[in-house]
């Protein structure tokens, strides 16, 4: 397909998700939450565990995606599952509060799988990138529930871009947190960008998004990106939980007017999809899709390599060393 009538195609595609989310062509969504105090289950995939306390009103999401715990297609579907089945109704109990931890300790979430975005853009991939954004849209506009991001771990590329846009992020030892996109030639478009300035503020976001650069847990602290750094996986699970069940005291409708109050502090969806326009011909220059395809190929397909370990600095280098020509 000429790159010009694909641009045009992903442009629709765009508009359709920024439009009255089309009916998704997947099953219906059944699956319920776990009610009983300490009972779990498991997502369509198995991406996702669950498991409930204080009687439902809290919900630990564990993201669980061996061995990088990379946002693919499969990953995708189980948030958006998820998120959807969080959605008000009438006599629906739905929990106060939802804590996103992971059950891999080199990461809290990886990257996008970038095989979704390499050339021909098909319509099964643009059906997961739109669905990434309606996942993104869920989490901005679920005002009945608080969502705390648990990191212990890697949130790189579209993790990072899940994690900020969460209501609070609280960070273990091993969190290390990048929007490295610009590092590809892409930017961190579904959310990293925008968040980012308002989060850390402008200058700040520059130094982070420009250079690629990574936030560890102390840094992100200091800078606003974490509400608290604790020097243990134990601390933080302990004290995000004590924090979860304090919130979960308190009646539904409080937390969603805090929720809707705050919430006009976010960047406007207008602008969001601004910058998903501009993304789009990013991703079809010839140019990216080479580091793409590069990328792909020195991170080992994507998997638990030295490579993967090592982003953002990994990337940088490649840059230097020229690896991406
Ligand atoms: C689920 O959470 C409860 C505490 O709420 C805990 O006792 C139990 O071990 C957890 N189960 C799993 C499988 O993590
Ligand atoms: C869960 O929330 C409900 C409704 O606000 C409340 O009545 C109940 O006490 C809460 N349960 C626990 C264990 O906190
Ligand atoms: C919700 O529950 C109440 C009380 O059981 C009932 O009267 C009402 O019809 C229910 N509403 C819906 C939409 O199911
Ligand atoms: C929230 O976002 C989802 C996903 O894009 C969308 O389907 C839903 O209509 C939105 N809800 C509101 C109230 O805007
Ligand atoms: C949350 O607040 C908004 C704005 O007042 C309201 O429209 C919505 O029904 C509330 N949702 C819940 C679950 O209370
Ligand atoms: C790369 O990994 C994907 C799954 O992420 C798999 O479908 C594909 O076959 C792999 N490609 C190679 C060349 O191993």
């Amino acid at each position: 397909m000429p790159i010009s009538s694909a641009k045009i195609i992903a442009f629709a595609l765009l508009l359709a998700s920024a439009a009255p989310a089309p009916a998704p062509a997947r099953a219906t969504y059944q699956r319920g939450l776990p009610t009983d105090p300490g009972s779990t289950s498991v997502s369509r995939y198995g991406k996702i565990t669950f498991n409930s306390s204080s009687n439902g009103n809290v919900t630990r999401a564990t993201f669980n995606n061996p061995p990088i715990n990379l946002v693919d297609a499969f990953v995708v579907s189980d948030l958006f599952d998820f998120l959807h089945s969080l959605q008000p109704a009438p006599n629906k109990t739905t929990p106060k509060v939802v804590v996103f931890d992971s059950a891999n300790p080199d990461w809290f979430l990886g990257h996008y799988d970038l095989h979704n975005i390499e050339l021909p853009f098909t319509q099964t991939k643009a059906d997961v990138f739109n669905q990434v954004i309606d996942c993104t849209r869920y989490i901005l506009n679920t005002t009945s529930t608080a969502f705390i991001a648990e990191i212990n771990g890697r949130t790189i590329g579209l993790g990072q871009e899940l994690s900020i846009q969460m209501d609070m992020r609280f960070a273990g030892p091993n969190a290390l947190a990048s929007s490295f996109e610009d590092s590809l030639g892409l930017t961190a478009a579904a959310g990293g960008q925008p968040f980012l300035g308002p989060v850390i503020g402008k200058a700040r976001a520059m130094e982070y998004l420009l250079a690629a650069k990574a936030f560890d847990g102390p840094t992100g602290e200091r800078l606003g990106l974490f509400n608290t750094y604790y020097p243990t996986a134990e601390k933080l699970r302990s004290e995000v939980s004590a924090l979860a069940e304090r919130i979960a005291l308190f009646p539904q409708h409080s937390i969603n007017d805090t929720k809707v109050t705050l919430s006009l502090l976010n960047p406007t969806i207008a602008s969001l999809d601004d910058q998903l326009a501009r993304f789009i011909p990013l991703m079809y220059l010839p140019e990216d899709q080479a580091t793409i395809a590069k990328f792909i190929e020195v991170s080992g397909n994507q998997t638990d390599s030295k490579f993967e370990l090592g982003l953002p600095e990994s990337s940088v280098q490649a840059v230097r060393d020229g690896v991406y020509l």
